[in-house]
């Protein structure tokens, strides 16, 4: 239960100092290439249900494209079990320097690795060192969701069985304005809606 308690505050902690953090002031002092808005975080309700997938699929390897200050990722180490692993991807190294001290004082911290440059840079470098993951989450540019979907199945990067997680998919409901729906395939676990129109 102590266990439990820490690392609700924990995240509670990283969710305060991401709400209350000067993300104009950062960026205007040249620490971030762009301005990030707080509301970049995934909250409680989206990390909880992250979190409820992990073990509901029973991943053990986790990759997290666009990691912002790591909420997400945390949320989701938590369902992870000790041995388990989540890679972060995140372009802006200043969001690594805020996220890792966080991190260190979770007890799930540990689980996490960041990895900083572009996304489509690193999946490429992930994918000649061979690595594979149970789940994607895909939370970073939009235009690019496509092409992150598409680099990840074309060089094996999930699993057999594995599950893509696509945030945002449904972008405010502006797929329906071009009535162009993609279901994903049979082979992802949960089934996710994606509009090339708007992601390509
Ligand atoms: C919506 S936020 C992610 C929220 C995060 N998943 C969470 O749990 O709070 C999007 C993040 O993607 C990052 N990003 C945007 N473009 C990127 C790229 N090309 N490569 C890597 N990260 C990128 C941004 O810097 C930002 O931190």
């Amino acid at each position: 239960m102590d266990h439990l308690q820490r690392a609700l505050d924990i995240a509670g902690e990283l969710y305060k100092k991401t709400i209350t953090h000067d993300w104009a002031s950062v960026h205007k002092e040249g620490k971030t290439q762009f301005l990030l808005p707080k509301e970049c975080i995934t909250g409680h309700v989206e990390g909880q249900t992250l979190k409820t997938l992990v073990h509901m699929s029973q991943a053990r390897r986790i990759l997290e494209i666009g990691m912002f200050t790591g909420y997400g990722a945390l949320s989701m180490a938590e369902a992870l079990p000790d041995d388990g692993c989540l890679v972060a991807l995140e372009l802006e190294a200043y969001l690594k320097e805020f996220a890792q001290p966080i991190f260190d004082k979770s007890p799930h911290g540990k689980k996490i690795i960041v990895k900083i440059g572009s996304a489509l840079d690193t999946l490429k470098e992930l994918a000649k060192a061979g690595e594979q993951f149970d789940m994607v989450f895909i939370d970073a540019d939009k235009p690019n969701y496509i092409n992150y979907y598409r680099l990840i199945l074309d060089n094996n990067l999930l699993r057999l069985r594995g599950v893509i997680c696509v945030d945002n998919s449904l972008f405010k409901a502006k797929v329906y304005l071009k009535m162009s729906l993609i279901i994903m395939p049979w082979h992802c676990g949960i089934s996710m809606i994606l509009s090339p129109k708007i992601l390509v």
